[in-house]
C-alpha cells in the first residue's frame, strides 16, 4: 500500500494496475480489503485505487466529525497527490455511496462515471440518528465488538452468515481491527450527513446502480427507486448477496462492474 500525506493527515491505499482509474471507497466500517476481488480481476486494464479513508485500516484517525464531504475533500486530495488529474470512475458502496454523492457535487469534472452500490441517497431518520448515537457510546467505551455484532448480521445474507463463516470471520476482524475514534468519527459524519435524492436526476454521467438481493440496508426497492432518478443509470441486481455483494458474490460483482467498464472504454 502506498501512504500520502493528505490535508494533514497519512492516508493508506492501493494503487494497483494500469490504465484508466477507478476509485473504490469502502463501506462503514471495514477498510480497502472489501475491494481485493475487484482489484485482483480488474488491475490488469485498469488502475485500481482503493484507500483506507480517513480512521479506517491504516490510515490516520481523526477525532470528532469525519463529515461526507471532509472524506469526499480526502478522496480529492488523494487522488491529487497520486498524479490522476483525469476523471475517475467512483465506485462507492454505502457509506462509499454518501462520499459519492458529496464527491459528485464538489467535483463532477472528476468523474467519468459512477458505481453505486448498495447505498442510499436518503438522510438518516431520527431513529436511525438515535442507533448512531447509542453505537457511538458503546463503541467508544466498549471498542468494536458491539459494532461488529449489531452491524454482521446487517452486512451478510443470511444464506452468507449460514454457508460461508470465513468471509463471517474476514468482516468481522476488519471490523475488529478499526479505532474507535475512527469508527466514532464516521458515525456522526453518517448522521450529519445530508439528503442526496436532490442530486440523483442532476448526475450527467453514465452510472451503474448495483444492489444485492437481500440486501437489509439498502433494499432493492431503494436501490430501484435510486437508479430510476438518475438519468440512464442501470441497475443490476446481485442474486445470493446481501449488503456486501463485492465480498459476498465476488464473481457476479466483478463481471457486473467490468461489463460496464468495458462499455466505458468503447464510449472513449
Ligand atoms: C455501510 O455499509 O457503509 C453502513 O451500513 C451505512 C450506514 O450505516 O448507513
Amino acid at each position: 500500500m502506498k501512504n500520502l500525506l493528505v490535508h494533514g493527515a497519512n492516508l493508506a491505499t492501493v494503487d494497483q494496475g494500469r490504465g484508466r482509474p477507478v476509485l473504490l471507497v469502502h463501506a462503514f466500517p471495514l477498510d480497502h480489503s472489501m475491494w481485493d476481488a475487484q482489484v485482483a480481476a480488474l488491475a490488469p486494464r485498469w488502475r485500481m485505487i482503493a484507500p483506507d479513508l480517513r480512521g479506517f485500516g491504516q490510515s490516520q484517525v481523526s477525532e470528532g466529525t469525519v463529515t461526507m464531504e471532509q472524506f469526499a475533500d480526502d478522496l480529492a486530495g488523494l487522488l491529487d497527490e497520486l498524479g490522476i488529474d483525469e476523471p475517475v470512475v467512483f465506485c462507492g458502496l454505502s457509506m462509499g455511496g454518501y462520499i459519492g454523492w458529496q464527491f459528485y457535487r464538489k467535483y463532477a469534472s472528476r468523474v467519468r462515471a459512477m458505481i453505486l452500490c448498495d447505498t442510499r441517497a436518503v438522510d438518516d431518520t431520527p431513529e436511525v440518528r438515535a442507533g448512531r448515537k447509542d453505537m457511538i457510546d458503546r463503541v467508544l467505551h466498549e471498542g468494536p465488538e458491539p459494532v461488529a455484532q449489531a452491524m454482521i448480521p446487517k452486512l451478510l445474507a443470511a444464506s452468507t452468515i449460514a454457508s460461508h463463516p470465513e468471509l463471517v470471520a474476514g468482516v468481522r476482524r476488519v471490523i475488529l481491527s478499526n479505532a474507535p475514534q475512527g469508527i466514532a468519527a464516521a458515525l456522526r459524519g453518517m448522521r450529519d450527513r445530508p439528503d442526496a435524492t436532490d442530486l440523483l436526476s442532476q448526475i450527467r454521467c453514465p452510472c451503474l446502480v448495483l444492489v444485492g438481493k437481500f440486501d437489509a440496508i439498502s433494499t432493492l426497492e431503494e436501490m430501484r427507486s435510486i437508479a430510476a432518478k438518475i438519468p440512464g443509470a442501470k441497475l443490476v441486481t446481485i442474486a445470493g448477496a446481501g449488503h456486501l455483494t463485492p465480498v459476498e458474490q465476488p464473481t457476479h460483482t466483478t463481471a457486473a462492474m467490468e461489463a460496464f467498464l468495458a462499455g466505458l472504454a468503447e464510449t472513449g
